[in-house]
């Protein structure tokens, strides 16, 4: 007999529908799977058959052929385990077709018949709330969290294949619903912990009030690892459509907390210098995102950005420029969401005192110079503001500062961003200043003609790129945002060309 079950698949952070057929017939006992499975989908032939023996349901020696369809596109993940196997008990008559029409199923099973959790469960969620009409989605207790985001769908849920087979059966299916939980952020770092460094703390605050790429320059224990660190304590709160959005590329990647629902925070992700390129820009034969995508609307920063592999420092310029990463391969392509802002943090020189008034370096001149080229031209022109800092004083740390604490700070960014929420209102894909075009911006950003004429003087004398001209008026709007100017004047361009290297 024939059973068709519906079910749904990830590809990239998008679902497609994935009909999972099974056809039992006489013959040798023997099982096939056809449709481009991967591995983890082929063994769950091995899953399968224990959890239905070991859930009591009797699986008689027959010539099995499970189907996914479209056969073309390649299959991956452990969720097809659960539609495999209520449908081999619909084809063997254990359970009657109707029981499970308009339903779509999704889950991981263990030896034992239990339902476990599979990734990409709020992208299958969105996807079948906006495709044709479904009665529910049935998926694993630990997934309910992420789904019930989806408010406009149906879903439910059991513990195991055999709880689920008699709901099915009796029509009682459980509804899943659980209140949102937002986890709390349990860091109690403060900028005002950071004495000194004025000049980084306020490029920081323009950098998290605009969404722009910084650099951090100095000596070593200057702070910079401590001030980026500190970051997150006055980044924006994720509006409900980022949240969302951040929350489906975490749901793919695996890496939502099985108690928590939607990620509220905004992300900060600090990959270490070892990491390749596909760690950083996304990759794998079936593409998975990278810390660029999981630093969606967030911050991804790189510390000791010089020992991160030439490779994937230079993989981030598309995305740096873009919002997005496309990774092709020979069967498919696939683009992922990356409109992070980079922060970064080095040192100027290999033994780290360059340019330091009260210390001495000991580097030779050509060895700076190899090692600022390690930075490339086409990079360092995407880093909107390039700050250098020095070695804090004595004093300074002696009386720890009474400088601002993030709280504070976080407000101000807060109130630019509403201005600039209200600005972007209605151009699509624009949220915050770094995004907007440069045409856009001296079209419609308030800019005085002063001011166009101190950034046109400027890039003569800095030699700015074409880019770099239309970067200093982001962040030179940002600055008037951050004062509550509607106009952007020479003060808000001085300040934004200071930033700018020289
Ligand atoms: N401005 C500062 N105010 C208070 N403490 C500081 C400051 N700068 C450094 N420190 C202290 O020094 C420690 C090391 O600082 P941090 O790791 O940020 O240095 P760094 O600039 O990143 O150095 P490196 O270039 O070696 O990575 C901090 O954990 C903190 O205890
Ligand atoms: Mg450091």
């Amino acid at each position: 007999m024939l059973a068709a079950i519906r079910s749904a698949a990830v590809l990239g952070i998008d679902a497609y529908d994935v009909c999972v057929e099974v056809d039992v017939a006489q013959g040798l006992p023997h099982w096939t799977i056809v449709g481009l499975p991967s591995g983890e989908v082929k063994e769950s032939r091995e899953r399968v058959t224990a959890a239905l023996a070991n859930s009591g349901f009797a699986v008689p020696a027959r010539r099995v052929t499970v189907s996914l369809s479209p056969g073309d596109q390649r299959k991956a993940g452990t969720g097809f385990d659960l539609p495999i196997a209520v449908g081999l008990l619909v084809a063997l008559g254990a359970l009657s077709a109707e029981c499970v029409e308009g339903l779509a199923l999704l889950g991981e099973l263990g030896l034992d018949g239990a339902i476990r959790p599979v990734r990409g469960v709020l992208s299958v969620a969105r996807h079948l709330a906006a495709a044709s009409p479904l009665r529910g989605l049935v998926i694993p207790p630990a997934n309910v969290a992420e789904a019930s985001l989806v408010r406009s769908l149906c879903t439910f849920t059991a513990e195991s294949l055999a709880s689920l087979v008699d709901a099915l059966r009796t029509g009682a299916l459980t509804r899943a619903e659980r209140p949102i939980e937002t986890a709390a952020s349990d860091d109690h770092v403060d900028f005002a912990d950071v004495s000194g460094q004025a000049s980084a703390k306020r490029a920081l605050e323009i950098a998290a009030a605009g969404g722009h790429a910084c650099l951090l320059v100095g000596p070593p224990g200057a702070g910079k690892t401590m001030l980026a660190r500190r970051l997150p304590s006055i980044l924006p709160a994720l509006t409900e459509d980022e949240a969302l959005e951040v929350t489906a590329i975490h749901s793919v990647v695996g890496l939502l907390p099985s108690s928590g629902g939607l990620v509220t925070a905004r992300p900060f992700r600090a990959p270490h210098h070892s990491i390749s390129s596909a760690g950083l820009v996304g990759g794998g034969g079936i593409p998975r995102p990278g810390e660029v995508s999981l630093a969606h609307h967030g911050v991804l920063f790189l510390d000791e950005l010089l020992e991160f592999p030439r490779s994937a420092l230079e993989a981030l310029r598309q995305p740096l420029e873009d919002g997005r990463v496309v990774i092709a391969r020979a069967a498919l392509s696939v683009a992922f969401p990356a409109r992070f802002s980079l922060i970064a943090a080095m040192n100027p020189c290999p033994c780290g005192n360059a340019g330091e008034p009260t210390r001495v370096c000991t580097c030779a001149e050509s060895e700076i110079i190899r090692y600022r080229s390690r930075l490339s031209g086409p990079l360092a022109d995407r880093i909107d503001m390039h700050v250098t800092l020095g070695a804090v004083a004595p004093s300074a740390l002696q009386h720890p500062s009474d400088g601002e604490p993030s709280a504070t700070i976080r407000a101000r960014v807060e109130e630019s961003r509403a201005i600039q929420r209200r600005r972007f209102a209605r151009i699509r894909g624009v949220r915050c200043n770094a995004h907007a075009s440069g045409r856009w911006l001296l079209a419609h950003g308030g800019i005085e003609s002063p001011a166009r004429e101190l950034v046109t003087e400027a890039m003569e004398t800095l030699k700015l790129s074409a880019r770099g001209y239309h970067r200093v008026l982001r962040v030179a709007r940002t600055i008037a945002d951050l004062a509550g100017s509607e106009v952007v004047a020479e003060t808000h361009v001085a300040e934004a060309l200071r930033f700018r290297p020289r």
